[in-house]
């Protein structure tokens, strides 16, 4: 397949589905309950309208800043646990991907490959997600870790107190510990590009969270730890302690409420993520890019505010910023270049995103990132 026929992350995502097996493309695609909240977040952002000026002569600067650091672009990768399912050592590529665009890209802690190889593919441009974890021993040796592979931004996810409850993953029954049917074997075969891709790395691990659970001799035994780990009783107090130990940028990640924005601020987090989980968590959650203009609304200009959740263009990119976000992060938008197509797929859905961002601040006369903001919003 000729990569640059594909003209829009959707036709990327198109191709993804016919090269995956169900059960993986599922894992990815899916959302919670009967996924309304999915569909809501591509919705609400379809809704936002732009306000073009014209005959304003400016030729537009796409690039933006974000805790002192120059970035190609307002775009980020989200965190992704397991992406390896979805595809071989994405970590490793998005990473490098991320380095050769000049963008962040997030690692999560359920991530596939490791903290240190992940940091060194991508100097300087590698965020760490932590999920809280019950033993404080691991959470300190998580971050002392990341921090010492020159990481320096930390996003703490919040929305995680129960797992999400997604149907395709039940109805696949691609759930721990994961025993596939005959059906599901067999149509791995079906898709030889993946199977290939994966004889080739070896089966998937948690590869940042094994060398805490040494006794797990499987995948399923490790994913059962990781799960077992993951805090559901987190306090803003234990939140505090987490932002103490933590020496660089931290963000509070899959905030929804003002309120907790206000609270992430009170207890010294420098940023506020804004999230739903890309629709995975709660089924009735506000759509992202609703529950970003709220979130700027009550916590002033001067906060930082990053979003993620459905976006998919250069257009959408530009609605979430001139909406206030100081930062945009996209987990599938990436997940379904690296499908298609590996590397060279997820480089082409940077390009895609790049080209049309800039094409969209040209259109509509808009000076520059930093100067997007509601003014070019048609309200
Ligand atoms: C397959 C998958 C796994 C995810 N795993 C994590 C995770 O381990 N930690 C986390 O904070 N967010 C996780 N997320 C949420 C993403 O970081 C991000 O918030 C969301 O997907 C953004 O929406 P988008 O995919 O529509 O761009 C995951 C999302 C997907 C699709």
């Amino acid at each position: 397949m000729d990569l640059a026929r594909l003209a829009s992350l959707d036709d990327l995502a198109r191709l993804a589905r016919r090269r995956l097996p169900g059960f993986a493309w599922d894992f990815l695609e899916g959302g919670a309950g009967a996924e309304a909240g999915l569909r809501r977040n591509r919705d609400r952002l379809a809704a936002v309208l732009l306000k073009p000026r014209f005959a304003t002569g400016v030729t537009p600067d796409a690039s933006a800043r974000l805790f002192d650091q120059g970035y190609a672009l307002p775009l980020g990768v989200a965190p992704v646990g397991m992406g390896g399912l979805v595809w071989p050592k994405s970590d490793l590529s998005l990473a490098r991907m991320a380095a050769a665009g000049k963008m962040p890209f997030t690692l999560g802690s359920a991530g596939s490959c490791t903290i240190e190889e992940v940091a060194e593919a991508a100097p300087g441009q590698v965020w760490f997600q932590l999920y809280a974890l019950k033993d404080p021993a691991i959470n300190a040796n998580l971050l002392d870790r990341a921090w010492k592979a020159g990481i320096r931004v930390l996003a703490l996810t919040l929305d995680m107190p129960a797992p999400g409850k997604r149907d395709r993953d039940l109805r696949n029954r691609f759930v721990l510990p994961f025993r596939p049917s005959l059906a599901q074997a067999l149509g791995v075969l079906a898709k030889p590009a993946w199977a290939r891709a994966l004889l080739a790395c070896g089966r998937p691990r948690f590869a940042v969270m094994a060398p805490y659970a040494p006794k797990a001799r499987t995948v399923d035994e490790l994913g059962l730890f990781v799960r077992e780990q993951i805090d559901p009783d987190l306090t803003w107090e234990k939140v505090k302690t987490l932002r103490a130990q933590w020496p660089g940028r931290f963000l509070v990640k899959g905030l929804l409420a003002p309120e907790d924005g206000t609270q992430a601020l009170k207890i010294g987090a420098d940023g506020v993520w804004v999230s739903n989980h890309g629709g995975r968590q709660l089924e009735s959650a506000p759509a992202a890019i609703d529950a970003l203009a709220a979130m700027r609304a009550t916590l002033g200009a001067e906060a930082t505010i990053v979003m993620d959740g459905g976006v998919r263009s250069g257009e959408d990119l530009a609605k979430a910023v001139a909406l206030g976000a100081d930062f945009v992060l996209t987990a599938r938008g990436f997940y379904y270049g690296l499908a298609a197509g590996g590397q060279a797929g997820a480089e082409r859905a940077f390009a895609l995103m790049a080209e049309d961002y800039r094409r969209t601040l040209k259109q509509i006369g808009c000076p520059s990132t930093a100067e997007l903001d509601r003014r070019w919003i048609w309200e």
